[in-house]
């Protein structure tokens, strides 16, 4: 949960700060926005162009840039970071951190800061163990910062034992838990949930096929949301690209509108949620060709035929599911909606209208109404993982 995630990276003179680069790579894969500020003796271990390129963003080594005349506010820097990251932190740097010394901008900024701070060692076996760098660590506990702890194994000093900075998949997993779950969704944990998502692909013959513009990000953010929450989630995706999914889901990959529809009933017997986020072909060729169709006259004319609605199915057979269905809508959005929900039976219909901006297929974020029969309740335009959230929330709030 590090996606869109402000981070500010302070790098300290240490060997370990070419692991920092790693470090930046990750977080900029899990969506974070980092920036980094650099110590002038971080900058004879690693190029600050190395952490630009990485970061994408401008990298900070002085309170002002004496070419441009340009001043460094760490005041404003350290009041944007969600998260600050002090990794390498030397000695040095501790020691400065702990008695509010503000000799270079990275102090400057960590004086200034307001958000959660993690401070990761690096240094030698012997200044590791020294009373003073242990009563700085201690004091900077105090001030309520987060120390990540050291790793054991072979220093940059040729001596063997504790100092090593921690490897950065452990920083980002620290950071990853320590930022997860302020929601608490206690209902979800445990439950049985089916997601649908995706296209599906109906062929017209073997080498073609009609089918839409959805990523399939709204279901798989779901699904990863629900599985955050401790439910046991199966996925039917029809074809989508590389998205991440967390490894305890069920994953199901259909093609088809039918493929998709065998899948999702099948589990739907046993399952508490179902939400039916696909973007199931309506129609499919009623006689798909068993050879490629060859250019022959000008016109081509393909019969289609309706395929099985998946989520009025799940309504007729209804039980004891709590039954999801999305509406995209262009127009007589609220309406059509309304009847989404009565025709198909559904306790909640997730409402997406293309005439919001940066809504939809295309885009990451989305902007939803949750409509069922006796509440609407509109959200604000969101990333896709937030919107799941949200619906997870509500959904949360209705069991
Ligand atoms: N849906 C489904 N099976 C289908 C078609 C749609 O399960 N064959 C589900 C979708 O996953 C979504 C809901 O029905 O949850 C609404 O889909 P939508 O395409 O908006 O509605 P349709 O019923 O297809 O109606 P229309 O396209 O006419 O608006």
């Amino acid at each position: 949960m590090l996606k869109g995630k402000k981070i500010l990276l302070g790098v300290t003179g240490s060997i370990a700060a070419y692991k920092s680069a790693f470090l930046v790579r990750l977080l900029v894969k899990e969506g974070a926005d980092v920036r980094v500020i650099m110590t002038n003796d971080a900058c004879d271990f690693v190029a600050p162009l190395t952490f630009g390129t990485l970061s994408k963003s401008k990298v900070f080594t002085e309170f002002s840039e004496k070419s441009s005349g340009n001043w460094n506010n760490h005041v404003e820097l350290g009041l944007w970071a969600d998260i600050m990251l002090v990794a390498p932190a030397t000695s040095n740097t501790i020691a400065k951190m702990a008695n509010g010394i503000c000799d270079n901008i990275l102090l400057a900024t960590y004086l200034s800061a307001k958000c959660p701070v993690y401070v990761a060692p690096a240094m030698d076996l012997d200044m590791y163990q020294h009373a003073a760098t242990q009563k700085n660590l201690k004091s900077l506990k105090e001030f309520g910062n987060n120390i990540i702890n050291v790793g054991k194994g072979e220093l940059a000093s040729g001596l063997e034992g504790e100092g090593r900075m921690a490897e950065p998949e452990e920083i980002v997993s620290i950071l990853q838990k320590n930022t997860k779950k302020k929601t608490k969704l206690p209902k979800l944990a445990g439950k049985t949930v089916l997601i649908s998502a995706g296209p599906t692909r109906e062929a017209i013959d073997p080498v073609r096929y009609i089918s839409n513009h959805s990523s399939g990000k709204m279901g798989f953010s779901l699904a990863n949301v629900f599985a955050e929450y401790g439910a046991a989630v199966t996925l039917v995706s029809g074809p989508v690209g590389n998205l991440e999914l967390d490894n305890s889901i069920n994953r199901i990959n259909v093609d088809s509108a039918n493929e998709m529809y065998q899948s999702c009933m099948e589990h739907y017997k046993k399952c508490d949620i179902a939400i039916m986020s696909a973007a199931v072909a309506d129609y499919t060729i009623e006689d798909p060709s068993k050879q490629k169709i060859k250019k022959q006259s000008d016109k081509l004319s393909l019969k289609l035929k309706k395929t099985k609605d998946i989520l009025a199915e799940m309504g007729k057979k209804k039980k004891k599911q709590l039954l999801v269905g999305f509406a995209l809508e262009t127009n007589n959005e609220l309406n059509n909606a309304k009847e989404k929900l009565k025709k198909k039976n559904a306790d909640l219909i997730i409402l997406n209208s293309l005439q919001n901006p940066e809504s939809g297929f295309q885009y990451d974020t989305n902007q939803v109404t949750i409509v069922s029969n006796n509440n609407i309740k509109k959200y604000q335009l969101k990333h896709k993982e937030a919107v799941a959230l949200d619906i997870a929330s509500y959904i949360n709030g209705i069991l």
